[in-house]
């Protein structure tokens, strides 16, 4: 017999009554003595009526149980949080490491032999790794897929970079009150997540080359009848997995899993906060996610994802031309093949398995890229010591060079109170500066690097300035943004010493961001500087935690405390 229900028995003294005990109020429910005694296989259930993004949840797990139960084993569905990217105040971010404990704990406190979780809105995969990668338990992931295209006026659409663009016409007043609503009610769709390459379907993707979820489980529309099939497919090899009791996370998460992610997030043109993600899983085991060695590998691989808003399609038309697979077969010899992924396959043969669309065009060939190098770049200068990110695959090619004068806003309420202030002293050559907008200032980093253009820029035609802050941006997002400048501004990070009209220069080809003021003028300001007091919202419960350990970004943002637990 599977340990099944016999798991974590310590209670009592007596393993015998503990048995008797918890079997007598589980069979409360109806269960079988046949059904108690198979290997168990626990379902997280992460829906919310507050989380569109999770609307299909309920059937994926009826799918997967279906999938549990044809192959022999029982499945038990437990709640864990939810975090929906729209309704997560203050930030989603600062609440993943919450979701993380969470279902790190339900999945250690409960017995089951194999785990599998079902998540997709942008923090909830990542916190549901993390948990995975400590509890070190079989795991599988169920990502849990894109919406599909909404459409007007004849052009396809999608939340939310089309949110952006339409919103930034609107503000432009090339959009009006009532077509601006029209839109509203087309930007999603269905259920699902953003079905552009956002967060969501960056780290379903970075999922899927980690090998710890099926072929194809990135891609495939939330509502399809394909992603139900293959929650059913993901329910058979978990039960599998509860069955032989591996791979566990820490068997498939190698050096060359890690270096297979980070080179699909290069080359889908991920979001920025994949990285962060990326490292935050890594540190809960013994790899690291090297910010020279990514970058270096940016420089390598090239954007092969014709996806929004790097590019021009939308998730399902990635789906439909191949999908990860078809991706990672392009990348060739960049991918190591040798990675082994939940159902004992290795990645050679997920790629042997990709399907050849003839005419497809939003996965391209390694000579024919949509941008020779990777998505991501990684600054440092003397405005960030322990670096900064840009997405320059999503950036105006001609601020990549750029000198400006600095416009700077001390926290995202004082950016919204002045910004589209008309006496604002802005002009389109100028660098907005966002501060106080990092992982503890904030606090939880919030997608705030997307400054708005003033608003008497935008009228006057001004598309991109260059932007920089310690915040985070959504993956959906389009600029030449400069972000995770670390260590942040709360924490004493030079950041804090910029003054208005001082001169900050972006050379993205040197992989540099610095502040022209010589040294002993920012020592002097570094003298005179006072860190913020803590402040009242963080003297007690999780914001107490959250304050007092909180990583920054170059660390991946996780609890201090948190790093490691994953057996090796
Ligand atoms: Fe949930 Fe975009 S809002 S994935
Ligand atoms: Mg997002």
């Amino acid at each position: 017999m599977a340990d099944g229900l016999r798991k974590g028995l310590t209670s009592y003294g007596d393993a015998g009554f503990s048995l008797f005990l918890r079997k007598a109020f589980i069979k409360a429910m109806g269960y079988s003595d046949d059904a108690l005694n198979r290997p168990i296989v626990g379902i997280t259930n992460t829906y919310s009526d507050y989380n569109p993004c999770h609307g299909n949840v309920p059937e994926i797990i009826e799918a997967v149980k279906r999938g549990v139960m044809l192959s022999g084993a029982m499945p038990m569905v437990f709640p864990t949080i939810s975090i929906a990217e729209s309704f997560a105040h203050p930030t989603s971010m600062y609440l993943r490491n919450l979701m993380a404990m969470d279902t790190e704990e339900m999945i250690r406190a409960q017995p089951m032999d194999a785990v599998v979780v079902i998540g997709g809105c942008d923090k909830t995969l990542p916190a549901q790794i993390m948990a995975a990668v400590s509890a070190d338990l079989p795991t599988v992931v169920i990502p849990v897929g894109p919406m599909v295209v909404g459409h007007h006026k004849g052009e396809v659409l999608g939340a939310c970079t089309d949110c952006r663009r339409l919103w930034a016409k609107h503000r432009a007043g090339e959009i009006d009150e009532v077509e601006i609503e029209a839109v509203n009610g087309r930007l999603a769709p269905s259920v699902g997540t953003c079905m552009v390459m956002g967060t969501a379907s960056t780290m379903a993707c970075i999922t899927e080359a980690l090998g710890l979820s099926l072929p194809m489980s990135a891609t495939i529309p939330a509502p399809h009848a394909e992603r139900f099939r293959s929650a059913e497919a993901s329910g058979r090899v978990a039960a599998e997995m509860a069955k032989a009791k591996g791979p566990k996370p820490s068997e498939l998460l190698t050096a060359s899993s890690f270096k297979n992610a980070q080179v699909v997030l290069q080359a889908i043109g991920g979001s920025t906060n994949g990285l962060i993600h990326l490292t935050a899983i890594a540190n809960r085991t013994s790899h690291r996610i090297d910010l020279e060695a990514f970058d270096k590998l940016g420089r390598e691989v090239p954007v092969l994802i014709d996806l929004k808003p790097s590019g021009e399609h939308y998730m399902e038309h990635f789906h439909h031309a191949g999908g990860l697979p078809k991706l990672m077969a392009q990348l060739g010899d960049l991918i190591d093949l040798d990675a082994k992924t939940i159902t004992g396959a290795t990645l050679r043969d997920v790629v042997a398995g990709a399907e050849d669309v003839p005419g497809q065009d939003a996965i391209r060939p390694r000579n024919n890229p949509i941008k020779p190098e990777g998505a991501m770049a990684v600054l440092h200068g003397n405005l960030a010591p322990r670096g900064a990110v840009i997405k320059h695959s999503a950036a105006s090619p001609k601020l990549l060079q750029h000198t400006g004068r600095a416009v700077v806003f001390e926290s995202v309420e004082d950016m919204t109170l002045r910004v589209d202030d008309p006496a604002l002293d802005v002009n389109a050559d100028d660098v907005l500066v966002l501060r106080n907008a990092g992982p503890k200032g904030a606090p939880g980093m919030p997608e705030a690097g997307y400054l708005p253009i003033p608003r008497k820029l935008a009228r006057g035609g001004v598309k991109d300035m260059v932007r920089i802050s310690d915040a985070r941006m959504s993956g959906t997002a389009f600029g030449t943004i400069v972000l995770h400048i670390t260590p942040e501004s709360a924490v004493g990070g030079p950041l804090a010493l910029v003054r208005n009209g001082d001169m900050i220069r972006l050379d993205v080809a040197r992989r540099r961001i610095d502040l022209l003021v010589d040294a002993a003028e920012l020592d002097k300001r570094r003298a005179a500087l006072a860190l913020p007091a803590t402040p009242d919202w963080a003297k007690r419960g999780y914001a107490h935690l959250f304050n007092e350990t909180i990583l920054q970004a170059d660390e991946g943002c996780d609890f201090d405390f948190m790093r490691g637990g994953g057996k090796e």
